[in-house]
């Protein structure tokens, strides 16, 4: 596994926020945690990347323990993160912003940070158009975006998303899920946050619902997607796509 969680548990001040969570994320995979507000996502990926502190429990990546690394070397390490809040720097240009990401680098790479600035830019069309406007004075989607591509310059071997598609317009949503897809596709491991549970179990393939601080399940993210419970407390009690596909079939004809 790249990534294992062992029964974490974590506090703020003297209330458990996580109460013993265990999950594995393997190489190539896209995880997905999905839960109610408050569950404990965020502080789950905030104490992957070394930004909470365990009470219990060990955090191990790419066969080390490091559940005692300062989150800078996570960084090193590759963990990377998209922050919360997004994290843009307001007054340098989104270029920039994006070439922060690869300050990891030594000096004299400067063809491979060029090369991943390219692929940041093709991924990511409205960065290209809007590469030397100011960081600040980008909307929050592109802000999103820039976030997530800063996180893609440090070349992480898993990337920790939280709610990326939060506030953006449904046209927005689609494009960052199937850019999520393609930056899995490209060989990087995906841990997921997301309200929207239809969107990422699509997407996942694997998955686990998060309860005030608990794992309460975890399945592949297909599975989940029919699970009634699930389907009752996180999709709305949506029917799954299939399913309205044979409702729509078996639906009498119209004479
Ligand atoms: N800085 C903090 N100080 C005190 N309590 C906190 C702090 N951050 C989070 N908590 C509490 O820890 C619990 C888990 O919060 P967390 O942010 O991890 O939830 P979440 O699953 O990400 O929720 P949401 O979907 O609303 O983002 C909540 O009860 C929250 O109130
Ligand atoms: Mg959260």
């Amino acid at each position: 596994m790249l990534l294992e969680i062992d029964d974490i548990r974590v506090h703020y001040g003297k209330v458990e926020a996580l109460k013993g969570i265990s999950l594995q994320v393997g190489e190539g995979e896209i995880v997905t945690l999905i839960g109610g507000n408050g569950a404990g996502k965020t502080t789950t990926l905030k104490t992957i990347s070394g930004l909470r502190k365990l009470s219990a429990g060990r955090v191990r990546f790419d066969g080390a323990d490091i559940s005692k690394m300062p989150g800078h070397k996570r960084v090193l390490a590759g963990i990377g993160q998209a922050p919360e809040g997004r994290g843009v720097f307001p007054g340098m240009t989104v270029e920039d912003n994006l070439l922060m990401g690869a300050y990891t680098r030594k000096r004299g790479q400067a063809k491979e940070t060029a090369k991943d600035l390219a692929e940041v830019y093709e991924l990511f069309e409205r960065l290209a158009q809007r590469k030397d406007q100011m960081g600040g004075t980008m909307s929050g989607g592109e802000q999103q975006m820039v976030a997530i591509g800063r996180a893609l310059m440090a070349k992480p071997k898993v990337l920790l998303l939280d709610e990326p598609s939060m506030g953006l317009a449904p046209m927005l949503v689609q494009q960052i899920f199937s850019i999520i897809e393609e930056i899995n596709r490209r060989g990087t491991t995906v841990l997921l946050v997301e309200q929207n549970a239809q969107q990422a179990l699509k997407l996942a393939h694997r998955a686990y619902v998060l309860e005030t601080g608990k794992v309460v399940k975890s399945a592949p993210a297909a599975d989940l997607l029919d699970d009634p419970e699930v389907r009752a407390a996180y999709l709305g009690g949506e029917l799954s796509a299939d399913e309205e596909e044979a409702a729509t079939a078996e639906a009498p004809e119209q004479a």
